[in-house]
């Protein structure tokens, strides 16, 4: 896990030189958290109801950064399946962690 956590920040880290974009790869970005709730409740309510531990472990009683989820919800884990920009855009993405982050399961660093 510890492993996973450094490469994600790597990868991260790759990812904001890539594209240069400010305020899109740190911080929470602009987005529309009651949108979010109903993207979240389409892709990841099964197993983590309202931010809470189901299938998935609970999510509201963690603080995760912004780039972090996003990296999550790309690229997938063993028992999460990746969500691509087809089904969820990156707006639709913008939307959701607005909606993490009024869970007080995404935070501003
Ligand atoms: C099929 C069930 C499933 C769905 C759907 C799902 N998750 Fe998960 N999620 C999991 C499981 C299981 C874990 C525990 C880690 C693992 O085993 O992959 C997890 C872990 C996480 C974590 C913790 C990451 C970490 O660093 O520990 C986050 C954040 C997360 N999910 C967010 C989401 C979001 C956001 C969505 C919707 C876009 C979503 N999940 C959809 C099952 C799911």
């Amino acid at each position: 896990m510890r492993m996973g956590t450094a490469f994600v920040a790597l990868a991260a880290s790759v990812l904001l030189v890539d594209c240069g974009g400010r305020g899109e790869s740190s911080g929470i970005p602009p987005g529309d958290p009651q949108a979010g709730a109903e993207q979240f409740e389409m892709h990841c309510g099964t197993c983590h109801p309202n931010g809470e531990a189901a299938t998935g472990p609970s999510l509201s009683d963690r603080r995760f950064a912004p780039a972090h989820v996003r990296r999550w919800i790309r690229q997938g884990s063993e028992r999460m399946s990746p969500i691509h920009e087809e089904q969820l855009s990156d707006a639709d993405l913008r939307d959701l962690i607005a909606y993490m982050a009024a869970l007080g399961a995404v935070e501003d660093r």
